[in-house]
């Protein structure tokens, strides 16, 4: 029995509740919805009378659940001392509130095995995210094998139903799935050496009455770019704990006498208003972590990117042409993609020669680069720092800078192989390249890319680097960013290979996949927008037939699909006939008149009958009295009659005048907010892949 008085943070909408113990972590009492300010519980141990045939001290989930010392579900820390000290529990704790951040410092020793523990749980009221720190410090004379250590431990309700995550692919990444919680454990490990297109590290978790409006929904992500883990295990009273954490390799994190290993961050946060409000949380508190430049966001700039336009195949006079076509279209940014640099003719050599190929550019990238800016536009380019051909000058001379396994064959993919980051001599190499890069040229945005997964990730000493090389990635990009503190940064790996929160503390934009076939973009773009904001999400229009599908779309249905992220072009603007020029100006002068508010608002997602989506985007993140709404029909109907759209996110007790904006449809009529909540607002028919704007203006 405990007589201290229970730990409590209040967010906005939800709350959570620890009971500190006298001897032991702090126990999960409660993470839900919102409690009264003073709200008062007997400790746990009062109502749970201990079962038959059971230990005769009962032993419950706590911020830390150890391993061997009575508790038998899945523990957070796993580790061991040459096979001893393999068994840990809690000893003593100090616990700090931090009233002003609303955050919970907790000091955990186990003094049996000389570890100590620092949680950091704070919950952001505006956001109601709760971020958790773990960090562990080896406090013994022997080195520790650290196996697992959970970034965090989670309670979830035994109405806990389902989880819902993401798989995907290289042109197919977010794709949803689902599993029924259960008594067996539900697990997902990704073991590819960066986030990876096919496990995404986070997930949504639905009650028995969660929807996408209504209901406690639970989500969770990690801040990490490489391997992870999650569990989600039935508890012994029908609860479920759910834990994320970095995946490691064996031996990888041996820690010395007096080392520490700093867990990635976790995001977890709870909504009253189901898997969307989950994702509005989520956006709030991304938006509130990234690294903008001055500290805050400018207008997003339309992007042009040579990529699909270009390829490999650089001509200057044509790309400078290209720059003055982009920038008599009003598009803001020119990126230019791979294939610039010393020899890089294709997709088989020079990684790692980052400097201007002499036969495509004579005088460098400057007059390039100048006309640009020249033009009013700013100049962007691509880089894929990590990553090295072995033919090309830089692995000819520094065969060991690859990451490799002697004995091993070094296996390529896409033909390059990936540097080993945590060498000195290949930071500092890197660093240089691209500071000079960035001090010669006028460029003020990067594209960041990583085109494979890690394999024979051995470095010093022959031990598993994955760790490692993610840390020495963020270095690198904060080096260069405290060098250059203008600059943007996107983050692609074949498309959305590498998407997560701990990327998004060093870059601004993330390209969501290489596929910009607008239906399927419809699909992956959805389930991105579950953990990231729009803003964020680089959204192309390209061409038809797509790329990646060789799929035909319309090209007022293509921009519509992009305008809904961060837009840009991936197109040879030459390519383009008298009236889809038109379009592009009208959808890009479109995109800059409503950019405010598609990007710093409330998003509201839902369906309506069949393949019908909707997304609408508030002016404001709060109480916003403009919306901006986009119905997309990707698919044909297979109802005779168009289906009600409800919109859940008026205000019942307002009118608003409601008027299509595109395709221009008939005058806009004035509905009450009752009604469109309730029942719903009509729509006129729509062809499959159309999307109708409509703008909603509270009177
Ligand atoms: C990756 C990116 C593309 C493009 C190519 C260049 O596939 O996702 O957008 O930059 O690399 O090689």
């Amino acid at each position: 029995m405990t007589d201290i008085a229970p730990l409590i943070l209040h967010g906005r909408h939800t709350s959570l509740i620890l009971e500190p113990v006298v001897q032991g972590a702090p126990l999960w009492r409660y993470w839900g919805a919102r409690l009264p300010d003073d709200i008062t519980l007997p400790p746990l141990s009062a109502h749970r009378p201990t079962p038959s045939f059971s230990l005769d001290e009962n032993i419950f989930l706590s911020v830390l659940p150890g391993f061997g010392v009575g508790w038998f579900h899945q523990s957070a820390l796993l580790a061991h001392r040459d096979g001893r000290d393999f068994a840990q529990t809690i000893t003593t704790t100090e616990i700090v509130e931090d009233r002003a951040c609303n955050a919970l410092s907790l000091t955990l020793r186990d003094t049996v095995t000389a570890l100590a523990l620092k949680l950091t749980l704070t919950l952001a009221p505006e956001s109601d995210v709760l971020t958790i720190r773990t960090h562990l410090c080896n406090e013994g004379a022997v080195r520790l094998d650290l196996q697992w250590l959970a970034a965090a431990t989670l309670p979830l309700p035994s109405t806990a139903d389902t989880v819902h995550y993401f798989s995907g692919r290289h042109n197919n990444e977010f794709q949803p799935q689902r599993a029924q919680l259960g008594r067996a454990t539900w697990r997902r490990e990704n073991r590819r050496g960066l986030t990876s297109h096919d496990t995404f590290p986070g997930a949504l978790i639905a009650l028995h009455n969660t929807s996408q409006h209504t209901g406690l929904a639970y989500g969770a992500q990690l801040a990490w770019s490489g391997n992870n883990c999650q569990t989600i295990e039935w508890l012994d009273d029908g609860t479920f704990q759910w834990q994320l954490g970095e995946w490691l390799a064996p031996g990888e994190m041996l820690l010395a006498p007096g080392d520490e290993y700093q867990a990635p961050e976790v995001l977890a946060t709870c909504s009253p208003y189901g898997f969307d409000g989950v994702a509005r949380n989520f956006h709030t508190a991304i938006r509130s972590r990234l690294p903008w430049p001055e500290g805050g966001m400018r207008p997003r700039p339309v992007h042009i990117n040579t990529w699909e336009g270009f390829y490999f195949d650089h001509d200057q006079t044509a790309l400078m042409e290209l720059a003055e076509s982009a920038a008599a279209l009003g598009i803001e940014r020119f990126v230019l993609d791979d294939g610039w640099f010393y020899n890089r003719t294709d997709d088989s050599k020079a990684l790692g020669d980052w400097w201007p190929d002499a036969v495509k550019y004579p005088e460098g990238l400057y007059p390039l680069a100048k006309h640009i800016t020249d033009l009013g536009m700013e100049f962007g380019l691509w880089v894929e720092p990590e990553m090295v051909n072995p033919d090309s000058d830089l692995f000819r001379a520094h065969p060991d800078w690859a990451l490799q396994i002697a004995g091993r064959p070094l296996l390529t993919a896409r033909n390059q192989l990936v540097l080993n980051m945590a060498l000195e001599e290949v930071q500092d190499y890197l660093f240089a390249a691209i500071d000079t890069l960035l001090r010669t040229l006028p460029i003020s945005y990067l594209k960041w890319d990583h085109n494979r997964d890690l394999t024979c990730a051995g470095g010093a000493g022959g031990r598993a680097s994955y760790h490692a090389q993610i840390r020495a990635s963020y270095t690198l990009l904060e080096r260069l960013r405290t060098a250059h503190p203008q600059v943007e940064i996107e983050s692609c790996a074949g498309g959305g290979g590498r998407i997560d929160a701990g990327i998004l503390q060093h870059t601004h934009r993330v390209w969501a996949s290489d596929c910009i076939d607008a239906v399927s973009r419809v699909q992956i773009q959805n389930g991105f927008l579950n953990f990231f904001p729009p803003e964020i999400m680089g959204a192309h229009i390209g061409t038809a037939p797509a790329h990646s599908t060789g799929r035909t779309q319309a090209f007022d249905f293509r921009a519509a699909v992009a305008l809904t992220g961060h837009l840009g072009v991936e197109l040879d603007l030459r390519t383009l006939n008298v009236e889809e020029t038109m379009r592009l100006k009208y959808w890009i002068a479109f995109y800059k008149q409503h950019r405010e508010s598609l990007h710093q608002g409330a998003v509201w997602r839902g369906a309506a009958g069949d393949s019908l989506t909707w997304q609408a985007h508030g002016q404001a993140q709060e109480i916003a009295s403009r919306w901006l709404l986009f119905i997309t029909r990707a698919q044909p109907t297979e109802l005779r009659h168009m289906p009600v759209v409800p919109l859940p996110f008026v205000d019942e007790s307002a009118r608003y005048h409601i008027c299509q904006i595109e395709p221009q449809g008939a005058q806009g009529a004035v509905w009450h907010g009752s009604w469109l909540s309730h029942h719903g607002l009509p729509l006129p028919p729509m062809k499959a892949e159309t999307v109708h704007i409509y703008e909603i203006q509270k009177i």
